[in-house]
């Protein structure tokens, strides 16, 4: 979860987001070459007296740097299309869960069990326990397993709303008439937050969402236990 004096993403609690992680750093390494490299040369401008009053063109200089940031931005688009692609690669899920937006709230309904339904409210700051995490707890936490491929299916009850977990790099907008379907792996379990990305109105702010990634066989447990109530 994001907590003070962090600047920089979030740990990855899926291999999607790890690449993710990797793509960014790659990406502000690419941005640090060509900002030391402009600044060097831009900053030599100023320290030097050459001049040359015949110059008017010089053919292999603007070659050399028109292709140059062509092929810097080659080295970006590459992996960042790769990741693209994968992120929204659905790979055989074991579980399905869809998450329902509502002014302000979600709710969940896990229908490969019983049909499991229920709200999830936030913890309002009056009520909020020692342990809790203010304006991030919720009542009824969306439990999944841990190592298993998740599908997640989401839409809206009645404006728009966004289902955002950065640490899943999940973030996917609840339309209403509309299902949308994303798919992420819990690599490890924990708690994982996350708040609703889309202006929906006075409450916006108070609708977090947490996944408890929990290992597979509490999974079925709990699934057993939340099917006979
Ligand atoms: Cu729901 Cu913002």
């Amino acid at each position: 979860m994001a907590t003070w004096k962090m600047f920089l993403l979030q740990d990855s609690a899926s291999p999607l987001m790890e690449q993710l992680s990797f793509f960014h750093d790659h990406t502000l390494m690419i941005l640090l070459m060509i900002t030391v490299l402009v600044g060097y040369l831009m900053s030599s401008l100023f320290f030097n007296k050459y001049n040359y009053r015949y110059l008017l063109e010089g053919q292999t200089i603007e070659v050399i740097w028109t292709i140059l940031p062509a092929v810097t931005l080659i080295f970006i688009a590459l992996p960042s299309l790769r990741l693209l692609y994968l992120l929204d690669e659905i790979n055989n899920p074991s579980v399905s869960m869809k998450s329902i937006g509502h002014q302000w709230y979600w709710s969940y309904e896990y229908t490969d069990f019983k049909n499991i339904e229920f709200d999830s409210y936030m913890i309002p700051s009056s009520e909020l326990k020692k342990s809790g995490f203010r304006l991030l707890d919720v009542d009824n936490r969306a439990v999944l397993p841990y190592n298993s491929q998740i599908r997640l299916m989401v839409t809206a009850a009645d404006v728009l709303h966004s289902w955002t977990i950065p640490a899943l790099s999940v973030k996917i907008d609840a339309t209403p008439g509309r299902l949308n379907q994303v798919s992420f792996l819990l690599n490890r379990t924990g708690l994982f937050f996350g708040q609703c990305s889309e202006i929906c109105g006075a409450n916006h702010s108070f609708m977090p969402i947490v996944i408890e990634s929990i290992s597979p066989p509490f999974f079925i447990k709990w699934v057993s236990k939340m099917g006979e109530a």
